[in-house]
């Protein structure tokens, strides 16, 4: 089995997309879609930037690796009637379904950095995006003081040392590392351009709700409250979580929203 699919599909990520709607919906704004655009959404999830880009006329196809979310998707689709909106199981390391310059724009928000093979990743997207198209990525960044880096530096204190050989996926934060693909896939320096943006996790719920559906739903945090379970720390990393949550919340109504901080990647292909 694919210890990346099992990550992913472990959990639920709609539970905590529900709350990343907003900033999907802004982002997807200034990918300059016009209707027709041969949009591919790389590690789609349920489809929180797909669906609005298949709004805006898009022809959008989701891939990602867990079946539950590309279903999730797929239902996100239908639902709205968006028929130029479909999702499919795919791998962003080994796009073998996909034909080389099929896409006008490829964007992937916080979802091929999880892909292992970091420089196949690069190499497959400049493949399946056109001469003169765009890739768009969402890289969290290392030891960045916001919500996700410092969810994953707590994390990674309750869980044992990553396997041999493993590259992290927040590599993908690092704009060096980030020049360094797409050199390797053939993108000059000059075509990768770097921002910051900011990405608003918001729920109806207070900050120790929302620890509590990162604690159930989302793949990694559930795998850190299993090593954490294992040597009796379980109360320790959830109030470490809750912590973080509440210090950074920024709803004054009982709610919780957060703002995290993400590297926007553009490459000109
Ligand atoms: C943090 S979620 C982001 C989902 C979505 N882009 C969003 O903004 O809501 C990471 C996504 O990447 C997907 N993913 C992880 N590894 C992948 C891979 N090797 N190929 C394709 N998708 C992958 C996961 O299944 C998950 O849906």
């Amino acid at each position: 089995m694919n210890p990346n699919k099992t990550l992913w599909e472990k959990g639920d990520f709609t539970r905590i997309a529900a709350g990343m709607r907003r900033s999907g919906e802004e982002l997807v704004t200034d990918l300059g879609i016009r209707p027709g655009t041969q949009v591919l959404d790389l590690g789609s999830g349920d489809g929180t930037t797909a669906v609005p880009a298949a709004r805006l006329g898009a022809e959008v196809l989701g891939v990602d690796i867990a079946s539950n979310l590309v279903a999730a998707g797929n239902a996100r689709a239908q639902a709205e009637g968006l028929e130029n909106c479909r999702f499919q199981e795919g791998d962003a390391s080994n796009l073998e379904d996909l034909e080389d310059d099929a896409f006008d724009v490829t964007v992937t928000i916080f979802g091929a950095m999880f892909a292992p093979k970091p420089f196949d990743v690069a190499g497959e997207m400049a493949r399946v995006t056109r001469p003169g198209g765009r890739i768009v990525m969402g890289n969290w960044i290392p030891d960045d003081p916001t919500l996700v880096a410092q969810i994953l530096k707590i994390s990674s204190a309750y869980s044992p040392p990553p396997p041999e050989g493993f590259v992290s996926p927040m590599t993908w934060g690092v704009e060096q590392q980030v020049t360094e693909r797409f050199g390797e896939a053939g993108v000059p320096a000059e075509n990768v351009a770097f921002q910051r943006g900011t990405y608003r996790f918001e729920y109806p719920l207070p900050p120790a709700e929302v620890v509590g559906l990162f604690r159930d739903y989302y793949g990694p945090t559930m795998n850190a409250f299993a090593a954490a379970g294992e040597n009796g720390r379980t109360a320790d990393l959830e109030h470490e979580l809750v912590a973080l949550f509440e210090a950074q919340n920024e709803s004054a109504n009982g709610a919780t929203s957060i703002p995290a901080t993400f590297l926007r990647v553009t490459v000109s292909v």
